[in-house]
């Protein structure tokens, strides 16, 4: 029968039995001692917490019995009859696998997470025999050039200093909101580390309770302050530039000595409480 990734997806092992994970050491003592090296070799060693674990190998890789039929005979990529992990097509069922001991906790999310609907699996990130199994945010850069880019801007939070992670927002396995964010809203997720931004005040700004995204890109800008955009264009986004800021930044009056004078403070100069204010005469959120 020809190897097809229908047989990879199953393992191609349905008539195969559990041989134990003794049997898989002559041809693979390599796999052996980096899988021993690892918590999983070290738990379902010493300490498995059901009869799947104590399968060892087996408990990731399915029943080795038709596999080790046709091991001796191979000598060119051939029906290899266990499953491997490494075919796309099967990239949901390979998750499973994990997802059977691993569903709980931090993954509850992973099933119709956008990753898992992107064909990304487990072991794009996890290395079970690698010398990492659980990877840093470096693995996060090599698919998200864009947001790499980003973290070279003038501005940004601290992650490439080291001090903040794209895990102290996002969890790759997804999230009860959007965005694989850890929390339900944008807003939530940066309350955690801005708590003195979640209000609520006297005189709220609508687009502050809305979505911080609404004037900071999280990730990194040229602009001061994570702004998307250089006041007073990001302000004149939503407010008329006809009222009397639209006269302040006309470029035909930088001339009037009244103007030069406020030219150059951006908005925030007089209205300095952007993000709210609990002023009682704070309305226009200035003091
Ligand atoms: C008689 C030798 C032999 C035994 C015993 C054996 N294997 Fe293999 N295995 C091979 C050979 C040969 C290959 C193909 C070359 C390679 O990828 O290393 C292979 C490949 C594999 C692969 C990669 C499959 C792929 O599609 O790339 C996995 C996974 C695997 N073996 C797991 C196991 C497990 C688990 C056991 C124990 C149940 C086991 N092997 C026992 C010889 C053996
Ligand atoms: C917790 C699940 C798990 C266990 C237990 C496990 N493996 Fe693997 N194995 C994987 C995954 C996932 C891959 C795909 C590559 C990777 O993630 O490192 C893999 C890859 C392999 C390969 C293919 C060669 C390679 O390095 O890509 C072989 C052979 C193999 N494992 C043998 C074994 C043997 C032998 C044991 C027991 C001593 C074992 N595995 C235990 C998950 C497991
Ligand atoms: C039979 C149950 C079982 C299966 C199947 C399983 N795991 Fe695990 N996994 C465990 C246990 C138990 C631990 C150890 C937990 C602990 O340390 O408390 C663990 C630990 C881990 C860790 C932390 C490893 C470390 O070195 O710190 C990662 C990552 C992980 N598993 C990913 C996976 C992935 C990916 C797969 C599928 C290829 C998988 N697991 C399959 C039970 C399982
Ligand atoms: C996009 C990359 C990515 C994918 C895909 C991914 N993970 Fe993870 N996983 C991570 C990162 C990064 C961490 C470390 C989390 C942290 O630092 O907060 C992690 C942590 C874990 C841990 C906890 C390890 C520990 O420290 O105890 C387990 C278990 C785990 N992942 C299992 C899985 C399973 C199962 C899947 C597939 C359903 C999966 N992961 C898919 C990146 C990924
Ligand atoms: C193997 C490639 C790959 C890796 C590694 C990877 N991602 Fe992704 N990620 C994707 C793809 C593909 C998408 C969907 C297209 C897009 O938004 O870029 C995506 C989307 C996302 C999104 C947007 C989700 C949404 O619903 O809009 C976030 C956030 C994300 N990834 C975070 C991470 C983090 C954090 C890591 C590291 C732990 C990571 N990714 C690692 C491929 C990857
Ligand atoms: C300070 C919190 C924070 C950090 C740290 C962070 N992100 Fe995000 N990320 C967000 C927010 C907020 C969004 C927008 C989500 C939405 O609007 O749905 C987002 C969106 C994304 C998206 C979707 C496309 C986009 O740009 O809107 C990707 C991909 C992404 N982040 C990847 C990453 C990666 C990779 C890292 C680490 C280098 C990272 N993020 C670090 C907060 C963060
Ligand atoms: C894990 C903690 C953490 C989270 C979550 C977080 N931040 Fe930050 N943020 C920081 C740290 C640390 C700094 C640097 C503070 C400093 O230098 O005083 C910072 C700085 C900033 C700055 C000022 C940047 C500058 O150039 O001065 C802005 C704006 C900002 N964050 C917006 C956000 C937004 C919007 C969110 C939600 C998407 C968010 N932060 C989520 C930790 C976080
Ligand atoms: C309407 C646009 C707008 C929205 C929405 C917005 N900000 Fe800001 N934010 C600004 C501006 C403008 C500055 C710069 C103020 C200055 O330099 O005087 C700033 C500065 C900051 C700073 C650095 C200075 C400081 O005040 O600590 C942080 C942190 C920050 N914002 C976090 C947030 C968070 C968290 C949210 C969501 C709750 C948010 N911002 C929503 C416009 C906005
Ligand atoms: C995403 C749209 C949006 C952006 C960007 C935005 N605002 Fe607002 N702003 C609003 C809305 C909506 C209101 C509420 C208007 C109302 O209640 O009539 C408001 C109210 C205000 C008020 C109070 C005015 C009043 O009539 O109560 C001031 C002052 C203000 N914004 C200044 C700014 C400044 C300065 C910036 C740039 C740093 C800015 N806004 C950016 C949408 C925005
Ligand atoms: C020199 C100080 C100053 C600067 C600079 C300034 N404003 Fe104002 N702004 C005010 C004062 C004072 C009021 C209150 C006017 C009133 O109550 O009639 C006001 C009122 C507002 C209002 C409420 C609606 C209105 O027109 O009465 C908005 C919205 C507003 N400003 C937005 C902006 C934006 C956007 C910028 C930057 C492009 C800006 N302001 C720059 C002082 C300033």
């Amino acid at each position: 029968m020809p190897w097809t990734q229908a047989d990879e997806g199953a393992g191609g092992q349905d008539d195969a039995v559990y041989i134990g994970a003794g049997e898989c050491r002559s041809c693979h003592k390599g796999q052996e001692r980096s899988y021993l090296a690892g918590r999983h070799g070290k738990v379902f060693t010493l300490n498995p917490r059901d009869g799947r674990a104590a399968r060892g190998c087996e408990a990731c890789h399915g029943p080795g019995s038709a596999h080790i039929r046709v091991a001796g005979e191979i000598d060119e990529r051939g029906p290899l009859r266990i499953r491997s992990f490494k075919d796309p097509a099967v990239a949901a069922e390979s998750a499973k696998v994990c997802l059977d001991c691993h569903e709980g906790g931090g993954r509850m999310h992973w099933r119709g997470s956008t990753h898992d609907m992107e064909g990304i699996t487990c072991t794009s990130c996890h290395r079970i025999h690698g010398a990492a199994p659980v990877p840093t945010m470096d693995i996060c850069l090599e698919c998200h050039k864009s947001q790499r880019a980003k973290l070279q801007r003038t501005a940004h939070m601290p992650l490439r200093e080291g001090k903040i992670v794209c895990m102290d927002c996002h969890n790759p396995h997804g999230g009860p909101g959007p965005g694989l964010l850890e929390t339900a809203s944008v807003n939530e997720t940066c309350y955690r580390c801005h708590a003195e931004k979640r209000g609520p005040n006297l005189f709220e700004h609508p687009p502050v309770r809305e979505n911080c995204a609404n004037c900071h890109d999280p990730h990194g800008s040229n602009n001061p302050r994570l702004l998307k955009k250089r006041l007073p264009y990001l302000c004149q986004e939503c407010h008329s530039a006809r009222l009397h800021v639209g006269t302040l930044y006309n470029g035909l009056d930088l001339d009037d000595p009244a103007v030069r004078q406020l030219r150059g403070k951006a908005c925030t100069n007089c209205h300095s409480r952007i993000h709210g204010s609990n002023h009682p005469s704070g309305a226009r959120f200035q003091r």
